[in-house]
């Protein structure tokens, strides 16, 4: 129980590596507000941690928007009081394309959902957490380090957050609020398997083979990262790049295409997840052709 009573918001929390984190969070006692777009499966993990003896209220709402990042904020303080932990994970990857391809519009979501609502996010939630002496913890990403071809608008959003969290720890380090990035490389959600994802079906086979650890991660090894940087464990962190993408960054070699497939196996893990692969349901998803 290592955020027993601790009150966290977290974005994104209907699907994906978001649903695996609200899972985490409830088993270690955090209270919950639960955000995600208004057709996000959030009302069914809420369920499923109520069930369980957590507590979890539901934000609907597009957190790009002010009205709506304070009104998430707002309900965490309106339904229990007080704020400890910013989950800033809510995000998009919806275009496959070489730079000169790639669609405007699709640029600009991609500023929008992933720059504008971390932004926003922090913004409204720093006066509770600098009165909790809290602490945001934002989904950065391999790709923001190492930048992404025929993603460079993506990897290029979460080389901004990674460079935003850096200032905000720095900034607000003499209120005791921490902020650190967990950056994943590849991991078993929407985005990464399945036909909503923008990266071609015969790409996607092709990915485990990339990293050094033979697969791509799970969304509650990820979330488990997330539970100890969140926690008082992690005291001492802040302004941390937490790298999680089983050693593709330091990688000169398809060395996991060499692994046995035992070592290629994930771990069995302990949480229920129902929504890893629907992130991208009904989301407008662009493949250039080439
Ligand atoms: N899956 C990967 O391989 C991977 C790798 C590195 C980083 N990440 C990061 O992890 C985070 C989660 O990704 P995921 O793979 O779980 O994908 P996902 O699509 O399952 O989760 C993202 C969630 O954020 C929600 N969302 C997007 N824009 C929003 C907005 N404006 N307001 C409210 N909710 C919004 C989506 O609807 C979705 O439910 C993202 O920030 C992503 O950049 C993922």
């Amino acid at each position: 129980m290592r955020l027993k009573n601790k009150v966290a918001i977290i974005t994104g929390a209907g699907t994906g590596i978001g649903e695996a984190i609200a899972h985490k969070f409830a088993r270690e006692g955090a209270r919950l507000v639960l955000s995600g777009l208004p057709a996000d499966p959030v009302p069914d993990v809420a369920d499923a941690i109520t069930k369980a003896g957590g507590r979890a209220a539901i934000h609907l709402g597009d957190v790009a928007e002010d009205s709506q990042a304070q009104a998430c904020v707002a309900l965490a303080i309106h339904t229990f009081g007080s704020l400890d932990i910013l989950v800033s994970n809510a995000g998009i990857f919806i275009a496959n394309a070489a730079t000169e391809d790639y669609r405007i519009e699709d640029f600009d979501r991609t500023v929008r959902n992933n720059i504008r609502t971390a932004f926003l996010m922090t913004k409204f939630a720093l006066p509770h957490l600098q009165t909790s002496r809290g602490n945001i913890i934002f989904t950065g990403s391999e790709a923001g380090l190492n930048g992404s071809p025929r993603f460079t608008p993506y990897g290029g959003s979460k080389g901004f957050l990674h460079a935003f969290m850096k200032g905000v720890a720095l900034e607000q380090a003499p209120h005791g609020v921490r902020a650190n990035c967990v950056c994943p490389g590849a991991i078993d959600t929407a985005w990464t398997r399945g036909a909503d994802s923008p990266i071609d079906p015969a790409e996607q086979a092709g990915i485990d083979a990339m990293v050094p650890l033979g697969r791509r991660g799970t969304p509650e090894e990820i979330a488990n990262i997330f539970a100890f940087l969140a926690s008082d464990e992690a005291s001492y962190v802040t302004g941390a790049l937490w790298l999680a993408d089983g050693g593709v960054t330091p990688a000169k070699s398809d060395i996991g295409a060499r692994l046995p497939a035992e070592l290629r196996r994930p771990p069995h893990g302990a949480l229920t997840l129902t929504h890893s692969h629907d992130g991208l349901r009904g989301k407008d998803v662009y493949r250039a052709p080439g």
